[in-house]
């Protein structure tokens, strides 16, 4: 038995449970529209799968005709605010499984089986299954030449980098520079900003961060100065004769899971209190302020800010100043458990990727002698969920074939 309890984390053995992330709410319904009826609000429609309210704005709002949207781009043309009143639903009916609608003003629409169906899709996008892990789990690594060239590796690749937030690949060139290379090749943007867009971290007696340091770096992700960090993160490790140094890497929607079962109170001030970072360099400076840690409307965790070495000190009559020291240790001790490290040594030409707004990393001390580089750049995780979505099947539009 774990220390934290509750059904989330009973099996001592099991080193991640699935956990739905994305859209709250149902699918749509499948099969076949069999009939309809009007309602107050719009319609009650009965498909095979199931019987569902469709609401008047909602119908108006997704016609699938070629003046509504623009059928080039798969766009939307037609604006809810168009008309002066909200849309009424003046008829519907059922023919031949498609649905005919006739709003108050004499705007008709249909809906037939493929407007269910991609309207289906597209409202649905973004659900996915998280494994969220912790100290025995073990990080999917990928070949870098198959990651490249076969368009499978780099589906199960992108698959394993939205489900764990982390994964490696082996078998890179350890020439500086190369990573750039890589990530554009299988498709991502660089993500630049006025600190640079490649860093080189090794020791440095000049470095302006604690990475550039010989010491240990604690779980942290990077960036936390901006106010939008770049939510992808690569660690490219180009020589690694180092003693010591291991790399740790630290599933966030664990510990914020953790400590929501044994604090929520705490939860809620960390999303509430607003916390300053700063990082700079001898040429740019970059500082923001924001809460820790930020939820959706459906109190998923999406982004913990995590970097104790760049924070800011708060405002002293911050009037939850007390509270939010008694949850910020709270959830630092719960980083800082070896319970949470999943940790593995990056040999030269290992390349970590990580989320950077769910997985910290960390490092070990290590000692001095042993020449030790490694190379970092970001991108957005967006392109890898897009690019995903596309190689699944659930990004089809106007422009995309399959
Ligand atoms: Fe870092
Ligand atoms: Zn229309």
């Amino acid at each position: 038995m774990r220390r934290f309890g509750g059904a989330l984390y009973r099996c001592a053995m099991t080193a991640f449970h699935e956990r739905q992330m994305g859209p709250a709410g149902q699918a749509f319904p499948s099969g076949a529209l069999l009939d309809v009826h009007l309602t107050d609000t719009g319609v009650m429609a009965t498909f095979q799968g199931g019987t569902v309210p469709l609401l008047a704005d909602w119908l108006r709002d997704n016609c699938q005709c070629d003046v509504c949207r623009i059928v080039q781009t798969d766009e939307r043309r037609w604006q809810p605010w168009s008309d002066t009143e909200a849309p009424e639903v003046l008829t519907a009916e059922v023919d031949d499984g498609a649905l005919h609608l006739r709003f108050v003003g004499g705007h008709e629409s249909t809906f037939d089986a493929d407007s269910w169906r991609s309207i289906g899709t597209a409202m649905r996008r973004g659900s996915w299954t998280a494994r969220i892990w912790t100290g025995e789990y073990q990080i999917e690594r990928f070949d870098h030449d198959q990651a490249l060239l076969d368009i499978d590796v780099r589906q199960r690749m992108f698959e394993a980098f939205r489900r764990d937030g982390a994964f490696v690949v082996t078998g890179s060139p350890t020439i500086p520079g190369t990573v750039m290379d890589f990530v554009r090749g299988v498709g991502l943007t660089l993500w630049d900003s006025s600190l640079g867009l490649i860093f080189d971290v090794k020791l440095d007696p000049a470095g302006y961060n604690i990475a550039f340091t010989s010491e240990e770096v604690p779980p942290h992700n990077d960036n936390a100065q901006y106010t939008h960090p770049p939510s992808g993160q690569v660690l490219a490790m180009l020589v690694n004769d180092a003693e010591g140094g291991e790399s740790v890497v630290v599933d966030t929607l664990a510990v914020l899971h953790q400590l929501q079962a044994i604090d929520p109170s705490a939860i809620d001030v960390l999303c509430r209190v607003q916390v300053g970072f700063r990082q700079y360099s001898p040429a740019a400076d970059a500082f923001t302020r924001a809460p820790l840690v930020v939820r959706d409307h459906n109190g998923q965790f999406t982004h913990l800010r995590f970097s104790n070495q760049l924070r800011q000190p708060i405002p002293f009559d911050e009037p939850e100043l007390g509270e939010w020291y008694r949850a910020y240790r709270a959830l630092g001790r719960l980083v800082a458990d070896p319970a949470n490290h999943v940790s593995f040594r990056l040999s030269a030409g290992d390349t970590l990727f990580v989320n950077n707004h769910r997985v910290l990393h960390s490092r070990k001390a290590y000692v001095a002698g042993g020449a030790r580089h490694l190379q970092d750049v970001y991108f957005n995780a967006d392109d890898v969920f897009g690019s995903l979505d596309r190689m699944n099947g659930t990004a089809r539009n106007a422009m995309v074939a399959s």
